[in-house]
């Protein structure tokens, strides 16, 4: 057997499994999604948004790129946003990132990946802004699970500086922003941010005129 042959196998038992447990399952997916969550995560294979929150299908719209970035520039990332706030309503929009993560540990060498240095400048520049804080951590596993730590916190920040964001908490009140960060070695996520809708916006990024 061919080894995506196994995917394929698995997924005919999945699919009979969910049958058994609930007949009405695909059937009433297929129609509608409601989801609460966006989730914005890394696309580490290691971090699976549904598994590790224990999530059903339709309860969580996922977003994933190398180290969990909200990049204002990112039409794939802003498309996400606007469709999971606007369409679907989301409540909560949590952006995950994980200690360990490989995105940063690239982002705060001085070595060059191709394409991927355009990604990673974003990370380089948390480095810049948060460059003390970082550098005081005690050893090097210290400093890039701090840098982990502030970046999924500029990335949540980033989220409210989108006229998105702004728009949404001014008119519903929702969705609120969590920054969590996933721990490889224990399976724990460890909530460290919350910006509750309407929150203050910093005034270098606020729009007064959605
Ligand atoms: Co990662």
């Amino acid at each position: 057997m061919k080894i995506y042959e196994k995917l394929l196998l698995e997924n005919k038992a999945w699919a009979k499994e969910q049958l058994q447990d609930d007949p009405e399952f695909f059937s009433r997916l297929a129609h509608i999604q409601t989801p609460e969550f966006l989730w914005i995560g890394c696309s580490d294979s290691r971090v699976p948004a549904d598994k590790i929150t224990g999530t059903q299908p339709g309860e969580i719209f996922v977003h994933r790129n190398i180290a969990n970035m909200v990049v204002h520039t990112d039409l794939n990332l802003l498309s996400v946003l606007q469709y999971s706030v606007e369409v679907l309503k989301v409540k909560h929009i949590i952006v995950c990132g994980h200690y360990g993560c490989g995105g940063v540990k690239a982002a705060m060498t001085q070595q060059s990946f191709g394409i991927i240095n355009k990604w990673l400048r974003n990370i380089k520049d948390v480095y810049r802004i948060h460059k003390e804080e970082v550098d005081s951590a005690p050893n090097e596993t210290a400093k890039v699970n701090k840098l982990i730590e502030l970046n999924v916190i500029e990335q949540v920040n980033n989220l409210a500086k989108t006229s998105i964001v702004q728009s949404a908490w001014k008119h519903h009140q929702r969705p609120h922003l969590h920054g969590w960060v996933y721990g490889l070695e224990n399976g724990i996520i460890n909530p460290i941010y919350e910006l509750p809708a309407g929150s203050p916006i910093d005034p270098f990024y606020q729009y007064d005129n959605l």
